[in-house]
């Protein structure tokens, strides 16, 4: 479970998240929408101690220092961007990989010693990210550079990659974005089957309403910073202050 209290960060005289509190509990899909500039991005910023911020953050009832991104990845919070990060230049399978925490072996004589079960954990890192890569829909991309991917598959290799982390909690910035409606059905499909195999508990960030009400058992929404709402999603657009916050902002697909 992981449950923020008052966050807040500001980009000098700017209060670009302004004491939200949420919780995201095992299992549950949050989406987190709002207006273009209200704080989205930047609360997921926070969350994985990208940028700096006040307040305080529990992963399992643990307190987790803010502004410290490794200690949120290693209770297992991990994240997509709103543009994806692949590496071009690496092979889809080198790509996926990246997603495993290497061994962290101290001296050469360790290795030496230790060299069956690293060639047995080589193997096993191979296989997992080809299990991965299967998840994603990229089994036949393995040794494609990134690089000729298109925009759907650069999305859905870094769900690979996060995949092999294995995240209890997993914030997803704009997944959807700039895909068109077959590769949006696609991801949603991805999604509900991890979500059916005992997947992470995500925090969406979306645009799309059908996207959202496809997967989410509640939502948040944000307006300058603030919450303004909460609940579930019928509940969510009913709110006037959602419609307010919303017209002519929002991405409507037809
Ligand atoms: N690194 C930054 N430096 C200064 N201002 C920023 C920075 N990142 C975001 N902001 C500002 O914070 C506000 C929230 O931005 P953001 O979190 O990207 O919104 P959203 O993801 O909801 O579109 C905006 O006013 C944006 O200009
Ligand atoms: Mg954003």
């Amino acid at each position: 479970m992981l449950a923020a209290s008052d966050i807040r960060v500001r980009f000098g005289g700017v209060v670009a998240v302004d004491q939200v509190s949420l919780i995201v509990h095992d299992h549950e899909i949050v989406g987190l929408i709002g207006p273009n500039g209200s704080g989205k991005s930047t609360l997921i910023n926070a969350l994985t101690g990208l940028v700096p911020a006040e307040g305080s953050l529990e992963v399992d009832g643990k307190p987790v220092p803010l502004g410290r991104p490794g200690a949120v990845s290693r209770l297992g919070v991990l994240r997509t961007f709103q543009t994806p990060q692949v590496h071009d230049a690496l092979t889809c399978l080198e790509n996926a990989l990246i997603g495993l925490q290497e061994w962290n072996l101290r001296t050469l004589a360790a290795a030496w010693l230790r060299r069956r079960a690293m060639m047995r954990a080589e193997r096993g890192r191979w296989e997992r990210a080809q299990e991965a890569l299967e998840f994603a829909g990229l089994a036949d991309k393995s040794d494609a550079l990134a690089g000729a991917l298109s925009y759907g598959e650069r999305r859905r290799l870094e769900l690979a990659r996060v995949y092999l982390g294995r995240p209890r909690t997993l914030l997803l910035d704009e997944p959807a974005a700039g895909l068109n409606q077959v590769e949006t059905q696609t991801l949603v499909r991805l999604l509900k089957s991890w979500r059916d195999a005992d997947g992470p508990a995500l925090l969406l960030v979306e645009h799309k309403i059908d996207f959202l009400e496809e997967l989410c058992h509640r939502m948040i929404v944000l307006e300058l910073g603030k919450q303004i709402a909460a609940g579930e999603p019928a509940e969510v657009w009913a709110d006037p202050r959602v419609m307010d916050a919303y017209l002519g902002s929002v991405v409507i697909d037809a």
